[in-house]
């Protein structure tokens, strides 16, 4: 069965999903997006990618192609129509086609020129081999724009950083910025446990994008009673720390064994995480009621 894209007001089969060549997210990156998680048919913390898209449109002026309420008949529609109970939904909005021009174009139609994609695409989300070996990771420079807040489509440092992980065995890179201080992961968020029990996270400021993840996590976490930091921490920190963890819609969460070469704990996966990892689970299959509003 092939796979159904929206694109602009049309489903269509995924090898003719095509945006115009002039499409402002194509020339100059211009334009936000979104990952939710579809498991078992049930779309994992979808009301904070929402509220985080909104945000991120409304921080770069793009205007919303369509309603809030549209846009999640819209991937109701698409998840019909690719049933695949495992996915990753994926939305990115534009500012949409207009000749090559650096500023704004200016609007004619305001609220009808920014352009919607959204694609389906089957995804193993058990994480069964990661769960149980746990996973790598390396520092890369973090080489992003000031903005990290956004989550903007222009992701050619984390493409960089994310090949340079791949390069060295490791399954993400954690991003050091000017100061020495790890940000996060090139497609996560990123947490160590120190020897004193305290769960540590950056604290979200521009400076790293704000995980529709960790914000739940955070939550579950101050439920188990586990004290929480939310500050910069140094990769000589994190070797140091009993357990490590990446998040993010794609990973839920992660246990990592392994930083720079620097085994983390025992060399297995922790089991704290595990117990955070279960409770993001339990949220996951909807045994907690609504979810998490993510806020600025
Ligand atoms: N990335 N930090 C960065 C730089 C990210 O790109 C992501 C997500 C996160 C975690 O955010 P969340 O928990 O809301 O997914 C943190 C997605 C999964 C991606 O680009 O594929």
């Amino acid at each position: 069965m092939s796979r159904i894209a929206y694109v602009n007001g049309r489903y269509v089969p995924l090898q003719d999903a095509a945006v115009h060549v002039e499409d402002r997210g194509y020339q100059f990156a211009d334009g936000v997006y979104e990952v939710i998680a579809l498991r078992g048919n049930r779309l994992v913390d979808a009301q904070g990618h929402y509220d985080r898209l909104w945000r991120s449109m409304g921080e770069l002026q793009i205007e919303p192609p369509m309603t809030e309420a549209a846009m999640k008949l819209v991937v109701d529609q698409l998840i019909r129509r690719n049933r695949l109970p495992d996915a990753l939904i994926y939305m990115q909005v534009t500012r949409g086609v207009a000749a090559r021009d650096f500023k704004f174009p200016k609007s004619t139609n305001p609220g009808r020129e920014s352009a919607l994609v959204i694609t389906v695409r089957p995804a193993k989300l058990d994480h069964t081999a990661q769960l149980r070996d746990g996973v790598k990771v390396v520092t890369t420079p973090d080489q992003r724009w000031k903005r990290r807040d956004i989550k903007s489509v222009a992701l050619l440092p984390q493409v960089l950083a994310k090949q340079k992980a791949a390069e060295a065995g490791a399954f993400e890179a954690w991003m050091v910025d000017d100061d020495g201080f790890i940000t996060e992961g090139s497609s996560s968020n990123a947490w160590i446990l120190t020897r004193d029990k305290k769960l540590v996270t950056r604290q979200a400021t521009n400076m790293i994008l704000k995980g529709v993840t960790r914000t739940s996590l955070l939550r579950f976490a101050e439920e188990q009673g586990i004290a929480i930091e939310e500050r910069a921490f140094t990769p000589e920190e994190a070797y140091e720390a009993v357990e490590a963890f990446v998040s993010s819609a794609t990973t839920f969460l992660l246990p990592i064994v392994e930083i720079d070469g620097h085994v983390i704990g025992n060399g297995k996966p922790g089991s704290f995480g595990e117990k955070l990892r279960a409770a993001y689970m339990a949220y996951a299959d909807g045994e907690r009621g609504d979810d998490t509003r993510w806020v600025a």
